[in-house]
């Protein structure tokens, strides 16, 4: 089945000969390249009104970024012209859109409801229940206990072992969703391949209590399956070899490496190559999150992602949350020439979510040709990172705002406190609001010398502002809304790759490094001196390394 995103005329058109992205070029240059912020709230008293949307829970005030009506409806035109609807449709019905790697993408799927009639005609979806159901029930065995540890004590602390995808997503969710754990149950996770990470919680944990969940799309990813193998021997030496039975569980397409492991059938969660790894979140990936937060908070974070899956698939791109936070940033990206975009949450519970978005959005959109494989001359994906406020404003928020790089940012805050220090809470939003202030109408000189500031230190002391960040404003940080906000950014990544023409979906950049220390790793560690064919560099590198661990 091919539609009109698929179809090979429309995939190999540029962005760069639409209509809309060369009158994105002419309106910056005649209207807006000179336009500051002040001039534009100056002109219009109903900015605000004019540039906020809601959708489900989250309200997006995108007033202070350098757009207009006309903007407004040239980014519009460009999300029409470069077919990002048909888009969309493509990747809800199943189609290979990842083309390098032959696979559809339907990440969607895993939050379908049975009551859609989109589920019914997206492929997946029944499989999708199947395993969710035994989520579900492995999830309330844990919790009533009736799931136990070898020697019969209750698991209590879950960890997670994983790296990218199968790390970054659970771990956000887990911290951001920390007030619904449920009682005695306690989160950890392991990544990296540098052991001190398992070594340094290993000293906390009780194997008794302690339940393994090995998180891996492929479970061959070098550092999982260090780490899971050291947990594992470490669980045989405390307890005994048949405690692995009762101590790991694994989420993974990969039937066979899990024998070999030792998972047992009923403690393993299965997903699907159309589950791309920074995508799997959704799938058997998120258990370790759904045994800590529980079932009905997990399925309530499922609704929230799919409440936006609906809005996204639903509403025209003027009114569409995710796509409009996408072509914003590509005004940025393509028009202003941004480099990059920081997200900055305000809440001390998402501490993990730009590093999660990081992830989502650069091995996403930081691709180098199209989806036919020609370069591309246009910029694609910025550089994404972030910290949450109001850390990050006693960091780096000086550069945000004296520094000769702009750099647009996203605010993103709740109304309800999460935690009951109500008055905190206050100064929290209030620093956000300030900040978004701060960024959009800086101090002019003339105001900063007004104040009483000595001459010599005015230009010191004075902000440029002008620089562009957006708002994103909800309730509160439950489950659902969760669901809403990480949707939103997955599809306003979707949105990008969609106008730029790349394949959003693949990885392969991940690749040569994975190769190139798999050869090292050995030279590294070879008994007999290696046979060097590296770059003079690299070669003495690791030459110094050996004789300094004392290798021949
Ligand atoms: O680094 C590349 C990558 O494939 C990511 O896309 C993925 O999230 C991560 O490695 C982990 O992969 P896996 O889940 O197969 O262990």
């Amino acid at each position: 089945m091919a539609n009109a995103y698929t179809d090979r005329k429309l995939s190999a058109r540029y962005p760069t000969d639409l209509a809309a992205w060369k009158g994105l070029a002419q309106h910056y240059r005649e209207d807006m390249r000179e336009r500051t912020l002040r001039q534009l709230f100056a002109r219009d008293g109903k900015r605000v009104d004019r540039y906020s949307l809601t959708a489900n829970d989250l309200t997006l005030d995108y007033s202070k970024t350098h757009v207009n009506s006309r903007t407004r409806k040239l980014l519009a035109q460009l999300a029409r012209q470069a077919g990002v609807a048909a888009a969309i449709e493509a990747m809800f019905a199943g189609e290979r859109i990842n083309k390098t790697e032959g696979r559809s993408v339907l990440h969607v799927a895993l939050r379908a409801k049975i009551s859609d009639t989109v589920a019914l005609e997206t492929p997946g979806v029944p499989e999708v229940w199947e395993v969710l159901t035994r989520i579900e029930s492995f999830v309330e065995g844990v919790q009533s206990g009736a799931i136990k540890g070898s020697t019969g004590k209750r698991l209590t602390d879950i960890v997670n072992i994983g790296i990218g995808g199968s790390d970054l997503g659970p771990v956000m969710a887990s911290r951001a969703l920390r007030p619904y754990w449920k009682d005695g149950m306690r989160f950890h996770s392991v990544s990296n391949v540098d052991g001190t990470q398992l070594s340094d919680l290993k000293a906390e944990l009780d194997p008794e209590t302690t339940l393994f969940v090995i998180c891996s799309k492929t479970f061959t990813t070098q550092e999982t399956m260090a780490n899971a193998q050291a947990a594992r021997a470490w669980v045989i030496d405390k307890l005994d070899e048949l405690a692995v039975q009762y101590h790991f569980v694994a989420a993974s397409t990969n039937h066979e490496a899990m024998d070999e492991f030792g998972i047992r059938s009923d403690y393993r969660f299965g997903f699907w190559d159309w589950v791309g790894g920074r995508y799997s979140l959704w799938s058997a990936i998120g258990l370790p999150l759904a045994i800590a937060v529980g079932f009905e908070h997990f399925t309530a974070f499922l609704d929230g992602a799919h409440a936006m899956d609906e809005h996204f698939r639903t509403a025209p791109p003027e009114r569409n949350l995710p796509m409009l936070m996408g072509m914003i940033g590509i005004w940025h990206r393509n028009v202003w020439d941004y480099p990059t975009h920081a997200i900055l949450p305000y809440d001390q519970r998402l501490s993990r979510f730009a590093a999660h978005f990081q992830q989502v959005d650069m091995e996403s959109n930081g691709k180098r040709v199209t989806r036919d494989g020609a370069p591309v001359d246009w910029a694609t994906g910025p550089v994404i990172w972030g910290e949450p406020g109001t850390n990050g404003q006693h960091a780096f928020y000086q550069l945000l705002h004296q520094g000769t790089t702009v750099v647009p940012a996203d605010l993103i805050g709740f109304i309800e406190p999460a935690a009951d220090l109500d008055g905190q809470h206050d100064m929290l939003v209030g620093n956000l609001l300030a900040q978004a202030e701060a960024l959009a109408f800086g101090k002019t000189a003339s105001e900063v010398a007004a104040s009483g500031v000595p001459a010599e230190q005015v230009p010191h002391r004075t902000f440029p502002g002008n620089r562009p960040s957006s708002v994103i404003l909800a309730p509160s940080l439950t489950p659902a809304v969760l669901g809403q906000l990480v949707a939103l950014y997955e599809h306003k990544v979707f949105t990008q790759g969609a106008i730029w023409g790349i394949n959003s979906f693949d990885q392969w950049g991940v690749e040569l490094g994975k190769a190139l220390a798999t050869t090292i790793i050995d030279e590294l560690t070879s008994a007999t001196p290696p046979d060097l064919t590296h770059d003079e560099s690299t070669n003495a590198l690791i030459r110094r390394y050996r004789q300094a661990r004392h290798r021949p």
